[in-house]
């Protein structure tokens, strides 16, 4: 017999010996009763605990959230992927606290820009897009369409419309700062709105013991600025200061 031949022959006889032993020691009982899958494993499966309850869970506690999830452009993006698991909570609600992920980070997670989103995926740019806030203050996580931004003036004054809607000043109403006659709609140049003109102006909101919400940013109307018109400096449509 030529020497390679013996060797091959060895090397047959370790692999059949190999898938003996594999077939019948080491490949689980239960294996094949139910197709290519290890039958016992449902078993196994099944005495794990439950982590996750699903969506209809919630609505015996929570039905108005649930309502207005299923309503808005969410519903795809069922609850216990914000919030985590939750049949705990389920059972013990108040002992088994969830956690609701407030902050700004985590909603880029999805609407982040990355060119590998598919094409009509409601993307932001982190950086520009209202940049000083948590999401969650313009957009309810549980219906997030983006709030109603005046718009009335936007057909004529389209970029100065979009500008300001990703601007700080973006709920501010084009009319707080231009009294505008109807008839401008009608026909712009006859009447024209009008345009802030002095410092006060912009100091009903912004100057140091203004009535206005405590959140907006304060300067001291006396000197800041010196003697310029604010909007010398700051664009009134989008007056970040960064
Ligand atoms: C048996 C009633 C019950 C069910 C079912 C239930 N919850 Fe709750 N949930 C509560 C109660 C009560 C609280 C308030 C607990 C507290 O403040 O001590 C709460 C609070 C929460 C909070 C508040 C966390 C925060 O930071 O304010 C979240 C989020 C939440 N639940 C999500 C869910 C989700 C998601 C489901 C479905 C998987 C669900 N809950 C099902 C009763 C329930
Ligand atoms: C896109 C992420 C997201 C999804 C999906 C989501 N939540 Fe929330 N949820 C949040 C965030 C963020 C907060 C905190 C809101 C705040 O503090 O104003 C919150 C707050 C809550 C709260 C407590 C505060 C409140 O508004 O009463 C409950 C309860 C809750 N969510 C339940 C649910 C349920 C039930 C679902 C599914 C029907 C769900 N959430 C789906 C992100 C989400
Ligand atoms: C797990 C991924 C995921 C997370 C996390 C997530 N979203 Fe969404 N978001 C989606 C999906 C999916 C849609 C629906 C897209 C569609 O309808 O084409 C959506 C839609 C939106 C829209 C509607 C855009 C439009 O043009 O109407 C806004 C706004 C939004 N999300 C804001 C948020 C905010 C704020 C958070 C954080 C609290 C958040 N999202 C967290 C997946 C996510
Ligand atoms: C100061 C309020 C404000 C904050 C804070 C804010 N947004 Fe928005 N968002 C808006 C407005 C207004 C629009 C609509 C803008 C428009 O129509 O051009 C919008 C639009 C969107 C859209 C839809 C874009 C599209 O092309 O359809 C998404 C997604 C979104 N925001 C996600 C977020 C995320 C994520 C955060 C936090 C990182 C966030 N927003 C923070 C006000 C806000
Ligand atoms: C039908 C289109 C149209 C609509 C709607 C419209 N505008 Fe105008 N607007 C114009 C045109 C055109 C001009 C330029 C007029 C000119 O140069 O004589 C103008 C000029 C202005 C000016 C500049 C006036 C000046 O003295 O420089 C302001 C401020 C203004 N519009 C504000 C508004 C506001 C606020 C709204 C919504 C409440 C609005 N416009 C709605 C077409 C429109
Ligand atoms: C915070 C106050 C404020 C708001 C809100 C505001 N404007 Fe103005 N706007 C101004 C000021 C101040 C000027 C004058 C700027 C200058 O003279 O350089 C101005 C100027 C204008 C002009 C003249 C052309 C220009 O760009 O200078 C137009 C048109 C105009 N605004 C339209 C609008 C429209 C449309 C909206 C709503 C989408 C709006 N404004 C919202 C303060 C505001
Ligand atoms: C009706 C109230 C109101 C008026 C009038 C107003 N603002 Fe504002 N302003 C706000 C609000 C609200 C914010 C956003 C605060 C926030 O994001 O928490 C803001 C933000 C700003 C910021 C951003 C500050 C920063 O830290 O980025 C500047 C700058 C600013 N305004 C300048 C002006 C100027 C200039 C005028 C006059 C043309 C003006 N504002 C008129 C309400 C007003
Ligand atoms: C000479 C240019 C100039 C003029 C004029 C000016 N600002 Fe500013 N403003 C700035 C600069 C630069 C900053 C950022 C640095 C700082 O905080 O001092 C700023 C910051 C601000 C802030 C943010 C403060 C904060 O704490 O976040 C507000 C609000 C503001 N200005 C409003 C106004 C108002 C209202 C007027 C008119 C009364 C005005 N500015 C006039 C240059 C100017």
């Amino acid at each position: 017999m030529p020497q390679q031949l013996a060797r091959l022959l060895v090397v047959f006889a370790v692999f059949t010996g190999g898938l003996v032993v594999t077939r019948h020691l080491l490949i689980p009982k239960t294996f094949g009763q139910r197709g290519h899958y290890r039958a016992a494993a449902v078993t196994t499966i099944q005495v794990r605990p439950l982590r996750y309850a699903g969506r209809e869970a919630c609505a015996d506690c929570h039905a108005d959230i649930v309502g207005l999830h299923g309503k808005g452009r969410h519903q795809t993006v069922s609850c216990e992927v914000c919030h985590g698991p939750a049949a705990a909570h389920t059972l013990a609600p108040v002992e088994n606290q969830l956690p609701a992920p407030r902050k700004r980070a985590y909603c880029p997670l999805c609407h982040g820009y990355d060119p590998s989103r598919p094409t009509g995926f409601p993307q932001i740019d982190p950086v520009s897009h209202n940049p000083m806030k948590p999401c969650i203050t313009c957009h309810n996580p549980h219906q997030p369409e983006p709030p109603h931004v005046p718009e009335e003036c936007g057909a004529c004054h389209g970029e100065i419309a979009r500008t300001k809607a990703v601007s700080r000043h973006a709920l501010l109403p084009c009319t707080q700062c231009h009294n505008t006659p109807v008839q401008h709609k009608v026909d712009p140049r006859l009447l024209h709105p009008d345009k802030p003109r002095n410092r006060e102006f912009c100091g009903q909101c912004h100057a140091k013991d203004a009535p206005s919400p405590r959140e907006i940013p304060r300067i001291d109307l006396a000197t800041h600025g010196g003697r310029y018109l604010c909007w010398q400096c700051h664009y009134p449509h989008m007056p970040e200061v960064d």
